[in-house]
């Protein structure tokens, strides 16, 4: 059984914008790889190896940037109290500090963007958020809301281009901030108060797991249907998704599936065990599937599910419009079905 290596690349930070005491904005460059090695979509993430005195971190961070502008890919990190990574990043980061990192990925990118946008972040969460409000503005023309939580108005990433930006599209982006300082904790009801959504709105909602729930939960019981509600949660991965994978296990199943699948435009047939999900499956035959972080949460393993069926162990990312559409986890799917037809087109 092979191990396989993942393709990894190098950026370079270029410029560092120091947005608040506690956040960062890195402008980034590739200095290997292919030239599209930086190529992402709104509401994507980068996956970076993180340098620690404990041993290096592999750390997720959204673009804060929108692609398709004059704008340098770019990301935003705020420290997290006692975080290795992002401490880390805030300290020592200078023009010049080279990263080995992961093609961008992620599956919190909008699909239609006609509907109204009700853009709901806490925190760091406004990183991705801001990538979606950047390209929205400028090249779509549907109706925005942003609201935005913080501890106080000093922790207001981005404050300044919020501002202009809600004066340059007066009558089509409205701009409205949570302050803990003022009113206190966020809490469901306070948010049901707060946000307003039409029932053709789709909201996109980034920030702390109990913010989202709160926020998730409020927007619920304002009556807007749950596959107009797609989240991004913020966590630290435990896996290294750099390197070598280590040599998956493949079960013992006596039932298997057959599969095509096509991965970077070559289409492959595959036996498919029926205890063992899609990704080691690849990773077992030298193919190079992609992934992050191996536990359901990133997004970064996400294919399309042409034909058959799978069960997932876990997921903790994918929302209901994106099973709808027939978007799978490749490490947390089993077959359930004796023949399927997949496509990494993500
Ligand atoms: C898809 C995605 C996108 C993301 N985008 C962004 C972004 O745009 N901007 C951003 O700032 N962040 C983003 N994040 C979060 C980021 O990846 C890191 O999780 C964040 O920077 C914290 O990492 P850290 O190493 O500093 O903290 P960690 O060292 O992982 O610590 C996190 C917290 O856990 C506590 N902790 C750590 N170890 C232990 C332990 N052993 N026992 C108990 N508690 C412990 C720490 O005290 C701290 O409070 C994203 C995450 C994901 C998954
Ligand atoms: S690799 Fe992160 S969800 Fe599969």
């Amino acid at each position: 059984m092979s191990a396989t290596a993942r393709h990894t690349y190098q950026v370079e930070v270029r410029e560092v914008v120091q947005e608040t005491t506690d956040a960062v904005s890195l402008t980034l460059h590739a200095v290997t790889g292919p030239t599209d090695s930086l190529d992402y979509r709104p509401g994507q993430f980068l996956t970076l190896r993180v340098p620690h005195p404990d041993g290096s971190l592999t750390r997720c961070y959204s673009l804060s940037s929108a692609p398709n502008s004059a704008m340098r890919p770019t990301i935003t990190v705020k420290r997290v109290h006692d975080g290795r990574a992002s401490n880390w990043i805030c300290d020592n980061v200078a023009p010049g500090t080279v990263f080995d990192a992961l093609a961008p990925t992620g599956t919190f990118v909008p699909r239609d963007w006609s509907a109204p946008f009700l853009l709901v972040a806490a925190g760091s969460g406004i990183t991705p958020i801001m990538s979606i409000l950047r390209t929205a503005l400028a090249a779509h023309d549907n109706p925005i809301t942003v609201a935005y939580a913080n501890r106080d108005a000093e922790s207001i990433i981005f404050t300044r281009e919020l501002d202009l930006l809600a004066h340059c599209h007066r009558g089509r982006l409205t701009v409205t901030h949570w302050l803990e300082s003022e009113s206190g904790r966020p809490t469901e009801a306070a948010l049901r108060t707060w946000l307003t959504a039409a029932p053709e709105s789709h909201a996109y909602l980034c920030g702390p797991a109990p913010f989202m729930t709160a926020a998730r939960n409020a927007l619920d019981a304002l009556g807007l249907d749950a596959s107009h509600i797609h989240s991004e949660v913020f966590t630290s991965l435990t896996t290294d998704a750099f390197g070598t994978a280590p040599a998956p296990e493949i079960g013992g199943s006596t039932t298997a599936s057959t599969a095509t699948v096509e991965l970077d435009d070559e289409v492959h047939s595959i036996t498919w065990p029926a205890d063992t999900v899609l990704l080691d499956v690849l990773l077992a035959q030298g193919l190079d599937a992609p992934y992050v972080c191996r536990e359901g949460t990133c997004g970064g393993c996400a294919y399309t599910l042409r034909r058959g069926e799978v069960r997932m162990r876990e997921n903790h990312t994918l929302d209901q419009h994106d099973l709808a559409r027939g978007t799978r986890l490749a490490c947390q799917s089993e077959p359930r079905s004796d023949t399927l037809d997949i496509v990494f087109d993500q």
